[in-house]
This record gives C-alpha cells, sequence and structure tokens, in this order.
C-alpha cells in the first residue's frame, strides 16, 4: 500500500510539470491511486506565478488532458492536493527553511524531489536540500534526461548527485520505461514460452525499433540543437527499447537483476568507431515539406540559423554474444516525420526448406510487430493458404492482439507509473548509473565521427520517412524498414 507522500518538483513551472506531471497526479487522483494527506510542491522561482500557479496548471490540464478526463469537480478536489512554493535553487535563503518546515511539518516520511530542471543545477540543488537537512533516509530523488551531453559530462552530474544520495535513491527517469506496452515486453518475452523459445540468433532474422515523430522542435530550439537525435532520443529511449528486446531472463523482477540484464546489453554492444560510424549509421535532417496537408518549415528554419545538428538517426547496431550473433538491430528515430508511431519488428528467418512453388505467391517472412504508441497492439504476420481461391494460393494475414480490446479502461501515462513507483521506492523502471555510463560510452565515439564532414546530414523531405540513405542502409542487407498499415 502506497503511503501519503511529499512530492517536491523543482522546475515546477516548467513545462513538464505543467504538462506531464501535475496532470499525471491529477491522472492518479481520479484512479484513487494517490493516498490523502499527499502533498505535491512545485517550486517556482516567481512569486507571481506561484499566486497564480493553480491557475496555470490547469490551463495547461485542459489542454493536455483528453476532453473526458478534465471534469472540473475532480479538478477542484485535487488541487487540494497541489501546495505551490517560491524558491529560487540557485539561492541558499530562507525559502529553504521555509520549505523545510512545510516538509518537517506534514508527517509524511516518504520524500521525492524530482528535479525538472536542467542538469547545471542538480548540484547546488542537492546541496541546499542536504545543507537544510531535508534528505532524510527515505528521501528519493529523480532526475530527467539527457544526463549529460557525453560520457565525461554524465559522469560528473551523476558524481555530483551521489555526494548527496546513495545510488539506491537516486531515480534516472526514463519516461519510456513507464510506458505499459514497454513494461508487457518483458511479459511477452518472460511469460511465454512460445517466444522466449523463439528468440535468438538462430530464430531471428534481424529486428528494428523506430520511433517516428510528426512534432519538430516544439519550442526547444536551444536545448535539441545542442542535442540532436542521437542524445534526445536514441542515447536513452532507444537504447532502452533495445535492452528490453535484447536482455537475458534475469531470475528474478527486482530492479537489480533487471537493470544487471540490461546493462550487459549495452556493454555487448559492438562499438561503432570511425569508419564502420559512415557504414552503420545515418544522419539526417528535415527540409521543407508537408504534415497532414499543412506545410511545416525546414529544421534550420524553424531553428531560425543554419545548422548540422541531426533530427533522424538510422543505425545498424550489433550485440555480441551468443544469443544474438550475426542479427542485426536497425534502429531509427526522426521528428517530423510522416506519421507518429513507436514500433518493435521481430522478422523470423524464412522455413529452411520451401515446399510451396514460387507460382503459389509470395510468401512474406513471419514477423512480431509490436507496436508501443499510439494504438497499443501486438500482432503476427503469417502466411496462410488463400481459401478464396481453388488452386494452392498463400496469402499474408496478420493477428492482431489489440490491448484495448482487453483492457476496456486501458489508460496509460508513464510519468503517473513511474512517480508512483519513485514515490513507493521500486526503481525497477529507472535507470542506473553504469547503463548511463555504457549507453553513452557507445554513443560517444558515434557522435565524435559524426564532426567529420563526410557524415553531414542527409536532408529529407519532412511528411516523409527519412534520408534515403536510411533506406539504403536496410536495402543493403537485402531487407526494408517496415511499416503495418
Ligand atoms: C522526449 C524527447 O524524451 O521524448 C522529445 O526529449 C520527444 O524530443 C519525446 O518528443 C517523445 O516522447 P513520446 O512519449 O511522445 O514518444
Amino acid at each position: 500500500m502506497l503511503e501519503a507522500f511529499d512530492f517536491v518538483i523543482f522546475g515546477g513551472a516548467g513545462d513538464l510539470a505543467l504538462r506531464k506531471l501535475v496532470p499525471a497526479f491529477y491522472r492518479a487522483y481520479r484512479n484513487g491511486e494517490l493516498p490523502k494527506g499527499t502533498r505535491i510542491i512545485p517550486t517556482c522561482r516567481n512569486t507571481d506565478v506561484v499566486r497564480d500557479y493553480k491557475n496555470k496548471v490547469r490551463e495547461a490540464a485542459q489542454k493536455h488532458l483528453r476532453a473526458d478526463e478534465f471534469v472540473d469537480a475532480d479538478w477542484q478536489a485535487f488541487e487540494e492536493y497541489i501546495f505551490p512554493i517560491f524558491l529560487d535553487i540557485a539561492k541558499k535563503d530562507e525559502k529553504w527553511d521555509e520549505m523545510g518546515a512545510l516538509l518537517n511539518g506534514s508527517g509524511n516520511a516518504q520524500r521525492v524531489f524530482y528535479l525538472s530542471t536542467p542538469p547545471s543545477v542538480f548540484s547546488v540543488c542537492s546541496k541546499h536540500l542536504s545543507e537544510t537537512g531535508l534528505i532524510t533516509p527515505t528521501s528519493r530523488v529523480v532526475v530527467e534526461k539527457p544526463l549529460g551531453y557525453d560520457s565525461a559530462s554524465a559522469e560528473e552530474i551523476n558524481s555530483q548527485i551521489a555526494e548527496y544520495f546513495d545510488e539506491s535513491c537516486i531515480f534516472r527517469i526514463d519516461h519510456y520505461l513507464g510506458k505499459e506496452t514497454v513494461q508487457n515486453l518483458l511479459a511477452l518475452r518472460f511469460a511465454n514460452g512460445m517466444f522466449e523459445h523463439l528468440w535468438d540468433a538462430k530464430t531471428i532474422d534481424h529486428v528494428q525499433i523506430t520511433i517516428a515523430e510528426t512534432v519538430g522542435l516544439e519550442g526547444r530550439a536551444s536545448f535539441y540543437n545542442d542535442a540532436g537525435a542521437m542524445r534526445d532520443m536514441v542515447q536513452n529511449h532507444i537504447l532502452q527499447l533495445l535492452c528490453l528486446v535484447a536482455m537475458e531472463s534475469p531470475n528474478r523482477l527486482t530492479a537489480d537483476r533487471v537493470r544487471a540484464e540490461k546493462l550487459k546489453v549495452l556493454e555487448n554492444l559492438r562499438p561503432l568507431t570511425g569508419n564502420s560510424v559512415k557504414i552503420n549509421t545515418v544522419r539526417g535532417q528535415f527540409a521543407a515539406g508537408e504534415i497532414n496537408g499543412k506545410p511545416v518549415p525546414a529544421y534550420q528554419e524553424e531553428l531560425g540559423s543554419t545548422s548540422s545538428t541531426e533530427t533522424y538517426v538510422a543505425i545498424r547496431a550489433h550485440i555480441d554474444n551468443s544469443r544474438w550473433a550475426n542479427v542485426p538491430f536497425y534502429l531509427r528515430t526522426g521528428k517530423r516525420m510522416k506519421q507518429r508511431f513507436a514500433e518493435i519488428v521481430i522478422q523470423y528467418k524464412d522455413v529452411a526448406h520451401r515446399v510451396y512453388p514460387e507460382a503459389a505467391g509470395k510468401t512474406v517472412p513471419n514477423r512480431l510487430v509490436i507496436r508501443l504508441q499510439p494504438e497499443e497492439n501486438i500482432k503476427i504476420v503469417m502466411t496462410t493458404r488463400n481459401l478464396e481461391k481453388q488452386e494452392t494460393e498463400l496469402r499474408p494475414v496478420v493477428l492482431n492482439f489489440n490491448f484495448a480490446d482487453t483492457y476496456k479502461d486501458f489508460q496509460s501515462d508513464a510519468y503517473k507509473r513511474l512517480m508512483l513507483d519513485a514515490a513507493k521506492n521500486d526503481a525497477s523502471l529507472f535507470i542506473h548509473r553504469a547503463e548511463v555510463a555504457a549507453a553513452w560510452g557507445w554513443v560517444d565515439p558515434i557522435i565524435e565521427a559524426w564532426a567529420r564532414p563526410e557524415n553531414n546530414p542527409h536532408f529529407y523531405r519532412a511528411g516523409g520517412w527519412g534520408p534515403q540513405a536510411a533506406d539504403e542502409l536496410i536495402q543493403s542487407d537485402g531487407r526494408n524498414w517496415f511499416v503495418v498499415d
């Protein structure tokens, strides 16, 4: 049973807090998951914002929650849980003591400090929390991605936080791990012999992992232009999905065991350096185009300056262990693509001997297609005999398990799940320091090689499927990117 807790959101008036974090708590409240006496404490650097906070967050919630979710009476009742306060993180003044009095006076033992701020203030914020005596044995800190800019900066940030919090109390968030369909990957693999027995180099031809987005910069120009798709999406979300697909079975589903298995995958990723970066990766940047019938400007126009930052990445990766020997993992992600979707495709090897003649029609490879969003489903692509024909003809069909058909009231909110887990002290869905280091260790040399002019991004039309070079990357192996209609 989750007991009442205090949840401080540093950067409480920021975009993430307003759009995702506070609305996620509202969902928890409506679902009966928010214990009475819980307090959500957003900190703001501006007294006017503190005064107006409840209106501001209500407005944001109305905009971002589904229309049927926002019920005025429920929101009003939920507002009782919100305690906005004024605090300048960088300044050690009496406001910290006021926050201390608020926390110490609540009687809630469980404390979570969510640093929804730039990493540059993680250290000073932890220091001030420590000096004010607010870090108790039942306190946790949640830190947002991106954790660093490369291995060295990530290490520095991790070391700074580690001065004040024990590793077991540091919750590094990757919201992809909070998506129910992502967690279901573990159930799919480890609770279904049918799949787990067919999950290796003997049976699988290759794996594709795609996160495609239609959005562009979304007002985050300066952050995004420094980061690019590699740091923003691949280093974390894509590699975490890869880990869940490729990891060995943990002997128990505890945070330590799951994270140890994920770490092995990251450590076994074949390094891409120098020339192999050119052969195995494609960077892209969107040019002007059209999405859903609306014209959209090129990246550099949206940014307002010239830039060689990538908004698209495709990679052919390999995991050097016996389970995955010679099985390519094709990874791709991009902004301003034709459709928003995230999907994992497991493509199986063909039958060893074909008994049907070519004339019987085209067979398709068996595929297990796991759609993570926006729809949530699992499809199996298989071949059947075409019953509409007298003569022998083969035809591909799709078995479709749609989560919404079975779980009628199913509502996925990754942040809700992860924040309640942090309040419960369950770190299974958070990233260990060693995973962050291993992921950067693989990504750094690729980014380094990209600095060479020969690796400048290829342009792709907004509203398309990425650069031609990404198609050529997979086609050179006799394969294609896959989209289930
Ligand atoms: C964030 C990235 O981590 O994930 C964004 O910083 C991206 O650039 C977002 O748009 C995608 O998340 P989701 O859940 O909408 O797929």
